[in-house]
């Protein structure tokens, strides 16, 4: 499972919900920050608790260059089975991780 926007808040919740209720085992968690963004080794370690395994990396989800490459790099044993977005800016500060 993708989700964009992947070191922000409705993507650590989505990531933890499908973590926790079995409906994901592998997510991969993409934003323009990556394993540097703020919450995202924590975030990828409650994932690893709720037993599923969580890869945090960097790409611009508006650079189709970027997309697809980052596509084309998924491992054949973790086929993509589905795309959450919510990458995108907040107007409000976040503070749920
Ligand atoms: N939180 C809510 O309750 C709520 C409710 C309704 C709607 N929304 C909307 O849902 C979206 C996400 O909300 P959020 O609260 O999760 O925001 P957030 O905490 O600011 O997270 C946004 C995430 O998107 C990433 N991002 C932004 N542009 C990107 C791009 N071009 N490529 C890849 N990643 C990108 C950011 O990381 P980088 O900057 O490092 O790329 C960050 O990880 C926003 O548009 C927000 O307005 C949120």
């Amino acid at each position: 499972m993708l989700i964009t926007g992947g070191t922000g808040t409705l993507a650590a919740l989505t990531a933890r919900h499908l973590a926790v209720t079995g409906r994901a085992r592998q997510l991969l968690l993409v934003s323009r920050s990556g394993p540097a963004a703020a919450g995202a080794a924590a975030v990828a370690a409650g994932i690893a608790e709720a037993g599923a395994e969580a890869r945090v990396t960097v790409a611009d989800v508006t650079d189709r260059a970027a997309v697809a490459g980052l596509l084309a790099g998924l491992p054949q044993a973790c086929p993509l089975t589905g795309v959450v977005h919510t990458a995108g800016s907040s107007t409000t500060a976040s503070s749920v991780r």
